[in-house]
């Protein structure tokens, strides 16, 4: 087990900046995702930590130890590909023992029958046989030992690169998207099987992902990764909720958060969309600012006014549970999307006035370039019209 640090990491391939100076501490045993669209980085930084690619500035540190200059063998990683990259012509117990013969017997022991000749070379290769078999039953493959991957399906051939990492017992394991070659059944349930390994285990998981839904499920903490760098880094309940960004608060989140111009009235007010919020913003009347509000903070009014959106529905989606509805606000270009409890909001209907209800405590507030402003809280703490509090 080990701690991981990398520090002001930076690479570029020719005149293309691909990471631009990533620093980031994750503890040992964490579980750690970066998350980041496709193009972003993610590999080649997990890639550079497992000495696969040399970056051009900075440094990799595992268990305090810096290992720049170590071969990919020596940093006590493993790591485990999308394409799971098995040897076709191998069977599952081979392909298994592989990193362990590397390691525990020398290149005259691992020579076919002849090896087997030499003293002490029956009792390791009886002793990793073991391992193996110890390890694929753990992971559900113990009947599988003889197969070759022709011979596997998509989650068998992943919890086979999953078993050849964990055997080495690596103090750190290193994830590349490895289930997003698996269909979206099957994917959800591999991440609930991860996401025990990593309990079970208790090892440093470094696990890349652009899927979002993983990245919350698994993680301890997340780190989203845009254009080579890192925007921000915290538990995911806070990613989702407190937003260091307005571009990490429109990567998280399904649907996408409400983000609408406003402008500061007074100390205290915000005019947004035809509406008045009161929010106490650290700004100055007239300051121009963005408001992320989430589809769930919404609830219905009774009747429009400050605290109040009120607009046009163009479109109902029934999620069953939830109801997504699209309203459409004077004079903003996207409809505001809305998450409401069915059972709430029962005889909604596309071309229908409807007043929309927000908790000033729920808006988030961005600057025109992005960054979060954070607010002291409204000294009332609550909307200025009386809204059925509660009601979504
Ligand atoms: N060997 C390479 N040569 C040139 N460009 C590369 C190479 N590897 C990656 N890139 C580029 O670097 C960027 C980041 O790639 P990558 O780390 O694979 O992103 P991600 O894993 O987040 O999808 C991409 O634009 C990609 O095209
Ligand atoms: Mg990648």
């Amino acid at each position: 087990m080990a701690s991981v640090r990398l520090d002001d990491i930076r690479r570029a391939y020719g005149q293309t900046s691909v990471l631009r100076g990533v620093s980031l501490s994750i503890s040992d045993g964490e579980f750690l995702t970066l998350l980041g669209p496709s193009g972003c980085g993610k590999s080649t930084l997990l890639r550079i930590l497992a000495g696969l690619e040399v970056q051009d500035a900075g440094s990799v540190a595992i268990g305090g130890q810096a290992v720049d200059g170590l071969r990919p063998k020596r940093r006590d990683v493993a790591m485990v590909f999308q394409s799971y990259a098995l040897y076709p012509h191998m069977t599952v117990a081979a392909t298994m023992a592989l990193p362990l013969r590397m390691r525990r017997l020398s290149a005259l022991q691992r020579v076919p029958l002849l090896g087997r000749l030499l003293p002490g070379t029956a009792g390791t290769i009886d002793a990793i046989d073991a391992e193996v078999a110890r390890t694929a039953k753990s992971l559900g493959i113990g009947h599988l030992l003889a197969r070759k991957p022709g011979q596997l399906s998509g989650g068998q051939r992943q919890r086979v690169a999953v078993g050849r990492a964990m055997v080495r017992h690596p103090a750190v394991f290193l994830m590349d998207e490895p289930l997003s070659n698996l269909d979206a059944k099957l994917r959800v349930q591999m991440r609930t099987e991860i996401k025990e390994l990593h309990k079970r285990l208790g090892t440093t998981f470094v696990y890349v992902t652009h899927d979002q839904a993983e990245a919350m499920t698994l993680s301890d903490r997340v780190a989203v990764m845009l254009d080579g760098e890192l925007l921000q880094v915290a538990p995911p309940q806070q990613i989702y909720a407190d937003p260091d960004d307005r571009r990490v608060a429109e990567f998280i989140g399904s649907p996408k958060i409400n983000m609408l111009d406003g402008v500061v009235r007074e100390r205290g007010l915000i005019d947004v969309a035809g509406s008045t919020l009161a929010i106490e913003a650290d700004a100055l009347a007239g300051t121009q600012l963005t408001l992320g509000i989430r589809p769930e903070a919404f609830h219905l009014a009774d009747h429009g006014g400050p605290g109040a959106f009120t607009g046009v529905v163009r479109m109902i989606e029934h999620m069953g549970s939830d109801l997504f509805v699209h309203l459409d606000l004077a004079g903003v270009d996207q409809p505001l999307i809305a998450r409401l409890l069915a059972e709430r909001a029962p005889d909604i209907g596309a071309g229908q006035t409807l007043h929309l209800g927000v908790r000033p405590d729920r808006a988030l507030l961005f600057t025109c370039a992005g960054r979060r402003l954070r607010r002291s809280a409204s000294p009332s703490g609550a909307s200025v019209t009386p809204i059925r509090e509660g009601v979504r």
